[in-house]
Parts: structure tokens; sequence; C-alpha cells
């Protein structure tokens, strides 16, 4: 088999943005109750009474419910096992904190802009040229009448281009801060009526990716201008959002009216049964379209999708790099051999003290194509840097080793030149370093080349809080068009087709607060969903529907699917459905499409559950009969595993092979339909043939439907190749026993003892925080995905004869699970429990030696069968109890 050449080094230009690796933390004691619908709640709320403190009200037309928070932790979770019991509970749910994804700032501008005059009537703003956004403006569709309710971090609605003002008539018409300042996941929401972005600008960019208007300096237009905006505020300036939370903000903006609901929100999951999924599923059965963005977790490969992007009938959205790199860049001027100030641009790094400073220029070396610029320690030679800016080229090695070099020869600032198109913010701290800064490839040659001649060149940084901006767009010459690579992969665990759609996230140019620098270029896949939820909106006003399925079919079938691309070289084939979903949409041709197709996406599931044979139907709405030819493009298919013996996911780029599935069509691969017809298509598919089924290939591709009225259509179809249920969940080597103190997360030795806190008395001040409460704590890697983690308490001896049972009838007994457990629904990735001794049912094991059984249930697989389970044991600990007051 041919393998396509990809290279393993992801380079420097990729636009890299931090993946998080742990699931998402749980508040303790809190949980969310869902009532069964014509119950009393009064009658679970009077049953809680006391015992626990109202996080939310959660009283909506499609949730009633409420949040709580149990007073004594300690006896949070059977008081929650209780309240599950009762005929009025129909789900409880832990609750779990979410972030605005990883996305990462590439510079800011300000609200002068350079003084640059305003863009010409013309959309020719990339982002729009890219989907056909500026086709659909050309005819006047701007989103008229639609409500767009964007849930982030709020909006800055005084910035000019976001209207100004806030309530009805104002483009930012409705909404609420459900949390205030200060809110970081954690600590008390302060809600108030206001949703006022100053001190985050995530949702301020996300804002105006939707509607910002045209009274701007640097030429952003708003992809639906005509709409008015809904801002949920569900985060603080910094932190993380718990799903309660979320959960609200989804059910406020349905009921508000919201004709379409965005939220550029997530973390790891790849279960569509995740309980903020499930209510935003809801609120699309409703009726009312709900576009998520995939995740920024594309180096971790295939399998991890993110939640509520993963829910069903959810439609999530990747991301592809804009055709141009927009720089805010700050002005600042050089002089060569004391002649005149001639001006050049730069990007502020982290850290930025750059104020006042004017020094020479040095370089370690005069070569513009070295590719590992200022990489190696310098050589002694070195002068003392201290009265220098050091020049380096970007490239190979972190940005840390390059300062790093610098600063052990006494540099306090340094400017990097790029080795690619554009330029971006970097980072790196390394102390005592003052300003780290870039400057284009271009401006980096110029100023070598007067070195290498001898001259020097002294430049005089600004005070980038005050310099004046100016927008420089640069071609993007690497990944135009195509999947950023940070972009998460699909499918769910049980192979749901994730993402659906792609839009342009990476590299975009947007309002940004006007207390930050009022603009600024951000990447992610944050980006790319905005600008989706606008279209459904351009495409609702075309065609004069917002059915969710109906937008995302015509939307799916009319996108353009692209070539793969690892941030920098470009296959000859098209990249994974499970990577790009349909493709990058094209808006002008879903609003006026008069071929409709009923679903958006085939799975045919895996090897064990292959079903290979789908149906779909055709309708020609046209005025004309049309034959249509159906025909299969295949896209790479791309390896989960790096070989047969790994049970950790590859991370990007995997090995993707060309190797197709054989899709057959009945009655026949041509069909003629009459004007006003519809036509059921059957297909049947072969999964791709010489392909390593341990290695979790999950192969995919396009239905293409090319019609005699000129009509090109395609379809994404996807499948695994391979068990998903024999794949190994439970890393045994990476789960182990450790303690509460240790913070990294190390093993401990067999037979420690654990001095507890008096039952029922872990979280009394006086146990908590200090060195008394050095539980034992389960350390869990998941290498997959499982839907139920169960941690049993099995006895060595203990002091008091203890009653242990079968573990699932199975080998190995236990005295039942530890407090907490079984965690539903992970994501792969690590999570620890700490354990007080506190047994599931209540009750605490006695004094003794135990060891902690953890057995994660497979993929498919059958709860109460225990060998449908990964197992393993921690070493063996003792246990015993510390006296009340001790
Ligand atoms: C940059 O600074 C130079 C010199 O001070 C000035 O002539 C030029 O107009 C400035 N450009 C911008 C965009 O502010
Ligand atoms: C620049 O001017 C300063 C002060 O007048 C002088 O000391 C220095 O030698 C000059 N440098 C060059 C390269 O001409
Ligand atoms: C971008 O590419 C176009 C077409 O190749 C060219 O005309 C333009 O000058 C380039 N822009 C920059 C900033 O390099
Ligand atoms: C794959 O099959 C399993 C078992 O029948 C089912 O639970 C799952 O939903 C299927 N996946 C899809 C996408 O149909
Ligand atoms: C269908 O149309 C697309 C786009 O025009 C074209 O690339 C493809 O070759 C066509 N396929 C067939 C089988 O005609
Ligand atoms: C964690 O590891 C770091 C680095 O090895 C070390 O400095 C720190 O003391 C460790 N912390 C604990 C709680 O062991
Ligand atoms: C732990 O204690 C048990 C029983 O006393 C003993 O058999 C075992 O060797 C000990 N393990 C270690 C690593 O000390
Ligand atoms: C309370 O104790 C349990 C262990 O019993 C622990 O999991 C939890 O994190 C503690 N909560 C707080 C707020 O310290
Ligand atoms: C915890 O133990 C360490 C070492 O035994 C000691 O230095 C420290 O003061 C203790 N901390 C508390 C809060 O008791």
């Amino acid at each position: 088999m041919v393998r396509v050449s990809i290279s393993a080094v992801l380079f420097t230009a990729a636009i890299v943005v931090q993946a998080a690796k742990k699931t998402p933390a749980i508040v303790p004691g809190a949980y969310i109750i869902e009532y069964e619908d014509n119950h009393d709640p009064n009658t679970v709320l009077n049953s809680i009474g006391a015992d626990a403190s109202k996080r939310m009200d959660m009283n909506y037309k499609l949730f009633k419910g409420v949040s709580i928070k149990f007073k004594d932790l300690d006896k949070a979770e059977d008081k929650a096992a209780k309240i599950a019991d009762m005929p009025a509970v129909k789900n409880i749910w832990p609750v779990k904190l979410f972030s605005v994804p990883q996305h990462t700032v590439h510079s800011v501008g300000d609200a002068a802009g350079g003084g640059l005059s305003r863009r010409e009537e013309a959309d020719t703003f990339t982002p729009h040229v890219m989907t056909q956004v500026n086709q659909l403006r050309d005819k006047g569709i701007t989103g008229k009448g639609i409500k767009i309710a964007v849930i982030d971090t709020g909006t800055d609605y005084l910035h000019p281009a976001l209207g100004g003002c806030f309530g009805p008539g104002c483009l930012v018409s409705f909404g609420a801060d459900l949390v205030g300042d200060a809110f970081n996941g954690s600590n008390a929401r302060i809600p108030d009526p206001d949703p006022l972005d100053e001190c985050n600008g995530h949702g301020s960019h996300v804002a105006g990716i939707i509607a910002a208007q045209s009274n701007n300096p640097y030429g952003i237009i708003g992809a639906a201008q005509g709409v008015t905006l809904g801002s949920y505020r569900v985060f603080g300036c910094d932190g993380d959002t718990p799903n309660d939370v979320l959960i609200s903000a989804y059910n406020l903006a349905y009921e508000a009216g919201a004709d379409i609901i965005t939220a550029s929100i997530g973390g790891p999951s790849g279960w569509s049964e995740d309980d903020w999924a499930v209510t935003v599923q809801r609120i699309v059965e409703a009726g009312v379209p709900c576009v998520v963005s995939a995740g920024n977790d594309g180096s971790e490969g295939l399998f991890y999708a993110s939640t509520a992007a993963n829910g069903k009938r959810v439609t999530a959205i990747a991301s592809v790099d804009n055709t141009l790199s927009p720089a805010l860049l700050s002005n600042a001027t050089y002089t060569v051999n004391n002649g005149t100030n001639q001006s050049f641009g730069y990007t502020p790094g982290n850290p930025a003290k750059w104020a006042g400073v004017t020094l020479p220029l040095w370089a370690v070396n005069f070569n513009t194509a070295d590719p590992a610029n200022g990489c190696d320690p310098y050589p002694a030679s070195t002068p003392d840097l201290s009265g220098y800016i050091v020049l380096i080229r970007r490239g190979t090695c972190t940005f840390v080793q390059k300062v790093t070099n610098a600063v052990n020869k006494g540099a306090r600032y340094v400017i990097i030149y790029n080795n690619v198109a554009g330029s971006s913010a970097v980072e790196a701290v390394v102390p005592p370093v003052q300003g780290i800064a870039m400057v284009t490839a271009d401006q980096g040659a110029e100023w070598i080349s007067k070195l290498a001649a001898g001259s020097t060149v002294v430049v005089a940084m600004t005070d980038p809080e005050t310099a004046p901006k100016f927008l420089v767009n640069f071609n993007n010459t690497l990944s135009p068009g195509f999947l950023s690579t940070y972009t998460s992969w699909g499918p769910t665990y049980e192979v749901d087709v994730k993402p659906q759609l792609a839009s342009p996230g990476g590299m975009i140019l947007s309002t940004y607060p006007r207390a930050l620098g009022s603009y600024a270029v951000l990447s992610g896949t944050s980006m790319a969903c905005p600008l989706t939820a606008a279209i459904y909106a351009l495409i609702s006003n075309v065609r004069k529907t917002k059915d969710p399925a109906t937008i995302e079919n015509l939307l799916s079938s009319t996108s353009n699917p692209n070539l793969f691309n690892d941030g920098r070289t470009t296959s000859p084939y098209l990249a994974p459905v499970p990577q790009q979903g349909s493709g990058l949409i094209q808006a002008y041709d879903a609003a006026y499409a008069t071929t409709l197709l009923t679903v958006s996406s085939l799975s045919f599931n895996d090897t064990d559950h292959f079903d290979p044979v789908k149906n779909f139907s055709i309708s020609n709405t046209g005025s004309a009969e049309v034959t249509y030819r159906l025909s299969n493009v295949g896209a790479l298919t791309g390896y989960t595993y790096a070989d047969d013996a790994t049970i950790q996911p590859d991370t990007f780029p995997n090995e993707l092979v060309p190797a197709f599935a054989g899709i057959s069509f009945g009655p026949s691969a041509s069909v003629t339909i009459p004007a006003g017809q519809r036509k059921i298509i059957t297909v049947t598919a072969t999964p791709p043939a010489g392909l390593d089924a341990k290695r979790l290939p999950v192969y995919s591709g396009y239905i293409a439907i090319n019609g005699t009225d000129g009509s090109s259509l395609s379809l994404p179809y996807m499948g695994v190749y391979g068990s998903l249920h024999s794949v190994t969940v439970l890393n045994s080597g990476g789960t182990f026993l450790s303690s509460k103190l240790d913070t990294n997360d190390t093993a401990v030795p067999a037979n420690r003892t654990f001095v507890l806190p008096p039952p029922g008395h872990a979280n009394d001040t006086g146990y908590a925080g200090t060195n008394k409460t050095d539980l034992p704590k389960v350390v869990v890697e998941l290498a997959m995905g499982s839907a139920l983690v169960r941690v049993d308490v099995v006895p060595v001896s203990t002091c008091k004869p203890v009653n242990s049972t079968a573990i699932l009838g199975g080998p190995g007994t236990s005295i039942g699970q530890m407090a907490n457990s079984p965690f539903v629904y992970q994501p792969r990735g690590q999570f620890t429990a700490g354990w007080d001794g506190k047994l599931a049912d209540g009750t605490y094991a006695p004094s003794g030696v135990y060891k902690l059984a953890v057995r994660a249930l497979h993929i498919f697989g059958d709860a109460k069968v225990v060998g449908e389970y990964d197992a393993t044991e921690t070493v063996p600990f003792r246990i015993r109890y510390s006296k009340l007051g001790s």
C-alpha cells in the first residue's frame, strides 16, 4: 500500500493551539437535577431541604430542574443517589466545568486603525469570498429579521462596530450576564441583565464575525449584518463555566425566541449522551439550529470529539485556514548608521516591556535561511548581549529555547523574524527577559543584510499599549483554505459522524473589546462556528425556513471537500470526513440549491455493527427533469493507532493512506427525477481492502451527485474497519495509586499507610488541605473513552471482618465501589479521584489494607458482564482513621 508522504514534524508555521489533556473537572457536591414531566418539583426540593443550597433554578420549557450544591460534601453522593431514586427525578448529573476552547490571539489593533479609510462596498473579506457570503451580500441578503443567540464571554456592544448599545432596537438586542466579571467557574456567580464583555474578548470577536457593522477602519464586515444578536455571557473575565450555566443559557436563548444558537465552547467527550449535548439536542429537535465549535484538539488525532458539538443533531463546525493571514502590527522605527528614521511593524509578544527601548541589533549569524537559528548555545566569543536586541529567525526549536540561549549571554530583548509569511504574537517568558516581539521575514532579511554589511541598525521600539497599529494582509502560502491543523477530529466513540461542516476559523480578523485593542486576529474553531451561524441566517432569509435538518443537509451537500494539508504540505487526496465533515461550506449554493438530500452524512458504523446499506432520497425541486449521476470519491483513510501494539491513539498527523471504500448504488448510479419529485437511493458500502483492522482505520469519502442541470453535490460518509468493542480502553500502565497531596500525580509505593480524617470529616477545616488529608488517590488513564468506569475497594486484610462479594460476578472481591464511582461517559485522558474511606453506599471501609480495582467498560460493552471491562488494580495500601480533633 502506498503511503502518503506526510511529514512527521509539526511545523512551527502551523497555527499552534494548545490541547487540553485532562478531562473536564467536576464541581464537588454540585448536581443538576432534572424533574420528570408532570411531577411536583416540591417533593424533590422538600426532600433536599436544608442539606443543599440552590445554585440555579432551571425551570424552562425544554428543561425542568434545578442545580444544587450539598453543604456537607461528604454526604453529597449518598444524598444524590437517594434523589436519583425519587420518582419525580428524570436525571441527575454532576456539575462539570468547561472552557472557551484554547484559541490563539495573534495580534490586536487599535480603534484608529492606522488612519486607513474604510473598505468600499464590495465584500472582498476573504472568509466571505471563501464561503460565498459575498455573493449573497451582493444580492442584499443580510440575515434581516433573524435572531442569533451567542453563548460566550459576552459582547462589547458599546464597540461602534457592534452597534454601540444594548436592548431593543440595538444590534445586540437581548441576552444577559449569567455570571459576572469575577466568576471563574467555581466561585459565586453574580448575574445581572447586562452581557457587556470588557475583559475577555472571545465573545466580542465571535459577535463581529456574525454581525460587525462596516463603520470600522479595517474593512471588517459581519457575514450577516442584518441580524439581531442575543448575548448570553457564561464566562467571567477568566476561567471556566459549569454545565448548569451552559444548559440555562441555551434554554434562556431558546425561550427568548432565538432562531439560531451558536456556542464556541467545548470540552473533550466523544459521547452524545453527555448531559449538555443532550439538552442542546432537544433544542435542535424543537426546531432551532444549534452550531457548536468542533474543538481545537486536532493534535490528539482521531476519536476526540468535543461536547456539546458531539450531540446528535447538533451541528459540529470544523475550521479551515483563511487564505490571507491578517496581522495588526505595532508601528516603530529604526535607523541604519545614524541615517533617517524608517518605520516598521512588529507584533508584541509576552513579555512586552518595550516602552522606551532603543538598542542596536545583534544576530547570531547572517543566514536568513538558517533552519534552526539560535537553537544551539551561542559561541564563547559572543559579546555581552545586555546592550542589544537579539534578532533570531523562527524555526525548529521553541521560542523559549531561542530566548534562553540569548538570555544566557545577557540578552534582555529579543525580536524573532518569521520564516513564513505574516507575523504573530509569541510567548517566551524566560526571566529576566523583558521584551519579545516578531517581525516579518522580509523585515528580518532587510536588517540581516545591513548587519552583514557591517552597518549598525538601531531599533527604537514603542510601547505596544499605545503604539499606532496598522493592518497588513499577508498571503497564507502554507494552508490557504485547508483544514486547520488544530481542528478536532471525530467520530464519536459510537461512530456518529463528527464534525458536520467546515468554515474559515484560522487567522480571522474581527472586533475585540475597546479596552483590549478594539480589533484582533484570532484562530480557532471558535471563529468558524459563528460564521456558520451567520450563514444559517442568510440561508434562512433566502429559503424562508429555519429547519435545522434542512439547512444542515443543504450546507453539507453543497460544501467543497478539500485535500489534506498538514499545515505546510498538501496531499493529492481528500482530507478524511472525521476531520473536515462535509468540507468548506458554500452559502450561495446552499441557499439556491434546487436538489435536496434527506441526510447530511452516512455512518456505516464499525465492523461489529457494520451497517452497509443506507437509503436517502434526492428531491428535484427545480422546474425541469434532471438526471443525476452518482459516483464515489474516496478520502484518505486514517489509522487511529500507530501500530498493532499501542493502545494510545496516534497524535496528528497520524498515518493516512489512500485506501477507499467501494460504494454501489441502487437501483442505478444514474437516476432521472422529474421536476417536483423525489427518488430513494440505496447505497451499499464495501470497506477498503488491505487495511490492518487492529489499528482501527477510519475510512470515509463522498458520494458525488452530478446533475444534468449543472448541480454537483456531495454526501459525506464514514465507517470504521475494525472493532471498537475490542479496543483497550484502560491504560493499566497509567492507572495507579497516588496521594492527594501529590499534585504531580506520581505513584506511591506499596504498603503506604494513610491516616484518614475521621469518617465524614474529610472536608472539615482542619483536615481539608492539610497534611492530615493525605488521602489515597487513584489516577485513571483511559486510552479510549469509556461509558462506565468503576473503582472497587478490594480488602487485603482488615481489622474488622467485612462482607465482600465478587465484582460483577467475576474474579476479585470487593466491599463496594468507592464513593463517586462509577464515572460515566468519560473521554479518553486522565482523571483522578481521592478516597476518604467512604464507599458508594455511604458506609466507610474499616481500617485495614486495601487495593483499588479499576474497571473500564469497553465501547459498546455490556455493563453487567465482567468480561466487558478492562481491569487493573493498584498496589495495596493501609488506611486508618484519626480521632476527631486529633
Ligand atoms: C508609523 O510611524 C512613522 C514614523 O513615526 C509614521 O510616519 C507613519 O505614519 C506611522 N504609520 C502608522 C500606520 O501609524
Ligand atoms: C552614531 O552617532 C553616535 C553619536 O553621534 C556616534 O557615537 C556613533 O559612532 C554613530 N554610529 C555610526 C555607525 O555612525
Ligand atoms: C499576495 O498574493 C497576491 C497574488 O499573488 C499578490 O498580488 C500580493 O502582492 C501578495 N500580497 C502580499 C502581502 O505578499
Ligand atoms: C453503531 O452501532 C451501535 C450498536 O448497535 C449503536 O449503538 C450505534 O448508535 C451505532 N452508530 C451509529 C452511528 O449508527
Ligand atoms: C461531478 O462534478 C464534479 C464537480 O464539477 C467533478 O469534479 C466530477 O468529476 C464530477 N463527477 C462525475 C462522475 O462526473
Ligand atoms: C512536582 O514536581 C515538580 C518538578 O519536578 C517539583 O518541583 C514539585 O515539588 C513537585 N510537587 C510535589 C507536590 O511533589
Ligand atoms: C507489602 O506488604 C505485603 C504484606 O505484608 C508484603 O507481602 C509485600 O511484599 C509488601 N510489598 C512491598 C512492595 O513492600
Ligand atoms: C471533599 O472530600 C472528598 C473526599 O472525601 C474530595 O473528593 C473532595 O474534593 C473534597 N472537597 C473539597 C471541597 O475539598
Ligand atoms: C506537611 O508536612 C511537611 C513535611 O512533613 C511539613 O513541612 C509541613 O509543615 C506540613 N504542612 C502542614 C500544613 O501541616
